[in-house]
């Protein structure tokens, strides 16, 4: 385990169950909404992956643990991306919220022991997405804008749902195009998102 992240490993005690788990963590923690919102990601890409033919259990365990860095505030991201020897991004220390995603990977694989690469790799883009995306990089997307962690319904809803209707690419291309759309009113549009959205955008097209 990292040196750093040791500390957090006290704070819970691992029962192998990742939804009890992840729920003790973040709410020993301080963050009792985040595990409520984990679970219903996890649940969300559960359901994904019945319809778009992938394995349930991996696509759940990605949906748990995506968002365990909610621990560290905004104000600490940097450091802790530094602590751990993250490679940061200029638009990430612009607006180091975005940091989270990098964050919870080292964090799944050592402090709930994950050392699937698909769960980690899709938890390490679950905010932006990125090119070259896998199945269930599109699936933890996808589930975690549809459960999505603030009030109210999400402003993308109804043409991310359509999208659901025709592929799981569709779907994800819809939240990027939102995204895309208010790239000036936006702090900063990830290189990942941009990257994500153009591909998709022209493989889209051609469908
Ligand atoms: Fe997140
Ligand atoms: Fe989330």
């Amino acid at each position: 385990m990292h040196p750093f992240l040791q500390p957090l490993s006290r704070t819970f005690v691992p029962t192998g169950d990742l939804q009890q788990d992840v729920t003790a963590f973040l709410s020993a923690n301080g963050c009792p909404n985040t595990a409520r919102h984990s679970i219903a990601v996890g649940e969300q890409a559960r359901k994904l992956a019945l319809q778009f033919g992938f394995d349930p259990d991996q696509a759940a365990a990605a949906g748990y643990l995506h968002d365990i860095s909610a621990v560290f505030p905004n104000a600490e991201r940097i450091e802790a991306a530094e602590a751990l020897q993250i490679d940061l991004l200029d638009e990430e220390l612009i607006f180091p919220m975005i940091i989270h995603q990098k964050l919870s990977k080292p964090m799944a694989r050592d402090l709930f022991n994950i050392h699937d690469a698909k769960v980690l790799q899709a938890v390490e883009c679950h905010t932006t997405l990125r090119a070259h995306s896998s199945k269930l990089d599109r699936i933890l997307f996808v589930a975690d804008k549809i459960a999505w962690d603030q009030e109210g319904t999400p402003p993308y809803i109804d043409d991310l749902m359509s999208g659901l209707e025709q592929s799981l690419e569709h779907a994800a291309l819809a939240y990027l195009k939102f995204l895309w759309d208010r790239k000036e009113q936006l702090k900063v549009l990830h290189p990942w998102a941009e990257a994500g959205y153009k591909e998709l955008a022209s493989c889209c097209a051609s469908q």
